[in-house]
């Protein structure tokens, strides 16, 4: 479907994209983009008022959403069909970045990193997936990270939960095929995000730019295109994979 058509469609026909962690960084360039492609964009981030700026900059709806909170992701797909009727794209992009050495890395730090970054997958993912099955159609993108390629130190709890979203993507492509939803990942490099830019891990693009074959930092713009390409119909048979979208810093 092309930009011109669905900026034509009517309420009930436009395409209904949901974008977790969408206040800022990475997850607010993809809701732009899925806007710009004509889509109804939810801006969904446990800070309703980021969500909230992002969501009147692109004609959208923002939902305040722990994606860890069992009751309040239930509630807010609930209101997103009651609203729309439908959800054809899921991006599940929200997530906690920690750089914490192993040593350091409590239990409690352990399980918040998997219950925001792995359980809020699950929790929006299933619940999604009744929505789309019933309407025959969806696109599932899973913001992963080339950490899991790279095998970054000082994150093995984060890279830990990357890797399982890719392998959710893995494991769950067979049986969503069945119902005509695609489900893949984008794994970025580092990206000047503003979690990044506040926080330790913006030290990194001094030893990883020039590792990379393009040598500039990398903007959240960088990674949208790469998501609004497989939440798209035309990326209809590629299903169970993973995009590296880290100009070539891991390139084996
Ligand atoms: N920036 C990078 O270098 C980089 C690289 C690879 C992968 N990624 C991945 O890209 C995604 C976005 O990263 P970013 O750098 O834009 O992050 P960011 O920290 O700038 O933004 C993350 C957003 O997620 C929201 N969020 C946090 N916990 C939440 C929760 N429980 N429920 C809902 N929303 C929540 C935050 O409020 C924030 O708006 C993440 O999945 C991250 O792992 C980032």
């Amino acid at each position: 479907m092309t930009k011109e058509m669905n900026q034509h469609m009517t309420k009930s026909e436009q395409r209904v994209a949901l974008v977790t962690g969408a206040a800022q960084g990475i997850g607010a360039a993809i809701a732009k983009e899925l806007a710009a492609d004509g889509m109804k964009v939810v801006v969904a981030d446990i800070n309703g008022d980021g969500a909230q700026t992002v969501a009147s900059e692109i004609d959208g709806v923002a939902k305040t959403l722990d994606v860890s909170d069992p009751d309040q992701v239930s509630a807010t797909i609930a209101d997103i069909v009651s609203e729309f009727g439908r959800i054809d794209v899921l991006v599940n992009n929200a997530a906690l970045v920690p750089l914490t050495a192993w040593e350091d890395i409590s239990f409690e730090e352990w399980r918040r990193v998997m219950s925001v970054n792995l359980d809020g997958i699950y929790l929006v993912t299933h619940a999604v997936t009744k929505v789309m099955g019933e309407a025959g159609y969806g696109r599932i993108v899973n913001i992963a990270s080339n950490t899991f390629v790279a095998g970054t130190p000082n994150c093995a709890h984060y890279v830990a939960t990357k890797g399982a979203s890719i392998g959710l993507v893995r494991g769950l492509a067979g049986e969503l095929g069945k119902l005509g939803i695609t489900i893949n990942a984008v794994a970025p490099g580092i990206i000047a995000s503003e979690g990044v830019l506040t926080g330790p891990h913006v030290a990194g693009f001094d030893f990883v730019v020039p590792m990379q074959a393009i040598n500039r930092r990398g903007m959240p713009s960088d990674v949208a295109p790469a998501v609004a390409f497989l939440a798209s119909e035309k990326a209809e048979w590629i299903t169970g994979q993973t995009l590296v979208v880290d100009a070539g810093h891991t390139r084996n």
